[in-house]
């Protein structure tokens, strides 16, 4: 029987119930198609580094290194400095195990969760693949003057043709995967950011090795808009990450908000990170009153990375029918219990 090991960070606020969810979604998945799985949970995030200082220690991540995947519950907590945590996580595992696809797709699953008039499922079916370890992530800022009156802060976007080759192609062979539109957007701002023009030509460059795949291009502004006016016309989108991170909050809001999105932080072949793409929502802690979905869907995710794409399948099907039959009635949090959800997605995985 296959087994995997899988880390756990279950994290801050909401998290650790999210992900109580995932694991009975999961484990249920691993009974109907016979695999093993062996969760190795780690305490770290916000709550932890409050209490021992720790964010993430070496020994441990070299443990997670060795792992099949991650799955990540929520990290933040308005008691921690700003950013501390999550760089010290989340951005951790994305540079330092190279996952350099942030795979986010963009579904939605019945008509009552989109909020666009007359959009449902058959407008709303697309994918963003977002380059996942530069851009203006690449951690090259700075400060003159500090605190000064004339101080003076940069923030460089740095991208490299290797790493835009990379993500390009991926996305072009996603398209041929997915058969659907067969189309990839290329999403940049090269009209005013100049140095951009770079992900135009080496899409160009890229785009000839897949003659079956129509390629199309949008300014990220301009594709913001496409996405609420048009969302039909996407089918496989690429950008950089300051653009990625942004669109892709659009695109969860058509799908039915962040209750439901969930995103794959991939490095193919290697140990890759599943997340749902909300945060922590301190607020919701505690009570079983957060929505798991996202998470569910994470772990959908992961088992189509872990060469177990029925499995995925299923899970991601279970959730669909739940929400048309409305067994799942909203993706707010408050409304159903969390465990209540959790319990019926894995009954139907179960079958
Ligand atoms: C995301 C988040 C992260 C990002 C934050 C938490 C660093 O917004 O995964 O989209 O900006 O990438
Ligand atoms: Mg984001």
């Amino acid at each position: 029987m296959k087994q995997f090991d899988i880390a756990v960070i279950a994290g801050d606020g909401i998290g650790p119930e999210v992900t109580a969810e995932e694991l009975k979604v999961l484990d249920a998945a691993a009974e109907v198609y016979g695999f093993k799985l062996d969760y190795h949970h780690y305490p770290f995030g916000s709550e932890h580094y409050l209490k021992t200082g720790e964010i993430f220690p070496d020994a441990a991540f070299e443990e997670v290194k060795g792992m099949d995947a991650i799955l990540l519950g929520a990290i933040g907590d308005p008691r921690a400095p700003v950013g501390l945590i999550e760089y010290g996580i989340i951005a951790k595992l994305r540079f330092e195990l190279d996952l350099y696809v942030n795979l986010r797709p963009v579904r939605c699953y019945d008509e009552r969760l989109c909020p666009l008039k007359g959009k449902g499922p058959k407008e709303v079916d697309m994918v963003f693949v977002r380059e996942n370890t530069e851009g203006a992530y690449s951690g090259t800022y700075g400060y003159a003057h500090k605190h000064l009156p004339i101080e003076v802060a940069t923030q460089v976007m740095v991208h490299t043709r290797p790493a835009i080759e990379r993500i390009i192609r991926y996305a072009f062979e996603l398209a041929r995967k997915r058969n659907k539109k067969k189309t990839v957007t290329m999403i940049d701002k090269a009209n005013a950011l100049r140095a951009q023009d770079i992900w135009t030509r080496v899409f160009a460059e890229v785009a000839k090795d897949f003659p079956d795949i129509k390629t199309e291009h949008a300014y990220i502004d301009a594709a913001c808009m496409w996405m609420l006016k048009n969302p039909e016309w996407f089918d496989v989108g690429v950008c950089e990450n300051l653009f990625g991170d942004i669109i892709t909050d659009v695109g969860a809001m058509l799908q039915g908000g962040l209750g439901i999105a969930a995103s794959g932080n991939i490095h193919p072949g290697r140990v890759s990170l599943f997340e749902p793409s909300h945060g922590s929502a301190p607020k919701y802690k505690g009570q079983n009153v957060a929505n798991p979905v996202a998470s569910v869907m994470a772990v959908s995710m992961m088992l189509d990375h872990l060469g177990h794409p029925q499995a995925g399948q299923q899970i991601e099907e279970a959730v669909s029918r739940a929400l048309r039959e409305n067994r799942i009635r909203s993706l707010s949090a408050g409304v159903q219990k969390t465990s209540e959800i959790g319990d019926l997605l894995a009954q139907a995985v179960a079958g």
